[in-house]
């Protein structure tokens, strides 16, 4: 078991290097299924999540070649339809696009049932409307979600019931090689859906407008190889921001995308954080205190999701009262419980929507749990605050899936952190 153990208190300083985006990569690493070709694929993160991708890939007949840490060559020629191992797929919600880049390539598809992060069912049942508005026969069997269409997908109108990335990404895929335009109205915004419509156009496609609510795709017959960059983590710069002002430190962060954080920062800066906006690089100090706020997790480029976990971390320690309501999943407040054993004073509200933070003036640490990728970031961050020493436990199967070398990067700027293999 690997836990992590942290000593508080120790303000964090100096530069911390952003990697590639976790959640941009998944869905460009499946839809090189479609390619029938050889891409290479540049910054990925070296984090779990990635490797169990690209081991599903290899168990379906793909070469995959490591071209250094972050780099990747992909030749899915050898690809076999439906035999992505359920055992691999199990672990990973983005196993979803396996639907989208079979059904492009092969017009049909045999991909069991994902996993992901347990906050709360996680249906797919948008991802299956979109395939069959794009005429697929949908069915589900024995845990397989299975997909067939004679002949091509047909380009045609798709407005979105709610705001899906997952769902908006896998439509888009299968669009790619459908006969026709086909539209995808109320489409997600996230810069990773930026990120796959330009892999998938550097591949051959004609996909334009996407980043905004309408997406037009225009299919082509077949697409073909290309050489990518993934886009920089937008949510693993945003946990070290928020992990820079728990600490009153001040931290540098290079190489990011700094607009695809404007929520976040405009958060930070409401609560009385100096933070700089270079470009490229954020800037974010704080030597005082700091005040509440109230957050709204919404789709982008409203404050994410995946940054609420971490900010209410934040604003446990805030002077004041906060609340942060979720409005994408309904069950993100399970490590709440855990903030509580650090002395946190927050109530989470009878329909898991609303919490109400009162801030106190420190955290103590304790023996936790990591319930889920961004809540063990959260309870990092509140380790790195909090006075004495905090063991986080559940590591392996939640924070290494999603941060790369999150020990190395602290410790490089100064916290008292180490990761512990029993
Ligand atoms: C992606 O999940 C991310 N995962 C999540 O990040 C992120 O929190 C989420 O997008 C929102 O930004 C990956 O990219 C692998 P959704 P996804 O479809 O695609 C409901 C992390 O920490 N819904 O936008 O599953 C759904 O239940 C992870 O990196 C349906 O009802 O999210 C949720 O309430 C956690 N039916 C809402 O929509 C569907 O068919 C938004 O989900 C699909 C989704």
């Amino acid at each position: 078991m690997k836990k992590i153990k942290i000593r508080g208190g120790r303000p964090l300083k100096g530069h911390i290097e952003i990697g590639g985006m976790k959640n941009a990569a998944l869905p460009i690493l499946f839809a090189t299924i479609i390619t029938n070709d050889v891409c290479t694929v540049d910054n990925l993160p070296p984090v779990g999540d990635i490797q169990v991708a690209l081991d599903i890939l290899s168990n379906m007949g793909a070469t995959v070649r490591r071209s250094g840490p972050t780099q990747v060559e992909i030749d899915t020629r050898g690809v076999r339809q439906g035999t992505s191992p359920a055992a691999l797929v199990r672990r990973l919600r983005g196993s979803t696009y396996l639907i989208g880049s079979e059904l492009a390539r092969f017009s049909r598809a045999k991909v069991g049932l994902s996993g992901g992060c347990n906050f709360g069912a996680r249906p797919i049942d948008l991802h299956k409307k979109g395939f069959v508005a794009l005429g697929a026969t949908v069915t589900d069997d024995d845990g397989y979600v299975s997909a067939f269409v004679h002949g091509r997908l047909k380009g045609t109108k798709i407005i979105m019931d709610n705001i899906s990335v997952g769902a908006t990404a896998n439509i888009l895929m299968a669009a790619c090689t459908a006969e026709g335009v086909t539209t995808i109205e109320n489409a997600a915004h996230e810069p990773h859906i930026v990120d796959l419509a330009s892999f998938l156009n550097n591949c051959g496609a004609h996909i334009t407008g996407a980043g905004t609510s309408i997406i037009k795709v225009r299919g082509v017959e077949k697409l073909h190889g290309c050489h990518y960059t993934i886009i920089p983590d937008m949510i693993e710069a945003g946990t070290y921001m928020v992990a820079a002002a728990a600490t009153k430190g001040e931290v540098v962060l290079d190489n990011v995308i700094s607009r695809h954080l404007d929520a976040v920062s405009a958060k930070m800066r409401e609560m009385g954080i100096t933070v700089l906006d270079e470009g490229d690089r954020i800037t974010v100090k704080t030597t005082g205190s700091f005040g509440s706020a109230n957050i709204q997790a919404v789709p982008y480029p409203g404050f994410p999701t995946d940054m609420q976990p971490q900010i209410t971390a934040l604003l446990s320690i805030a002077d004041g009262i906060s609340t942060v309501t979720e409005n994408v999943f309904k069950k993100r407040f399970r490590y709440v419980e855990e903030l509580q054993r650090m002395g946190a004073a927050i109530n989470v509200d009878d329909q898991n929507s609303t919490a109400t933070i009162v801030g106190v003036r420190t955290l103590h640490g304790a023996t936790v749990t990591s319930t889920d990728l961004r809540a063990g970031a959260a309870m990092v961050i509140a380790g790195l605050a909090a006075e004495g020493e905090t063991c986080i436990l559940e590591v392996a199967e939640t924070i290494e899936r999603g941060y790369y070398d999150i020990v190395g990067k602290l410790r490089a700027v100064g916290a008292d952190i180490e990761l512990v293999e029993e």
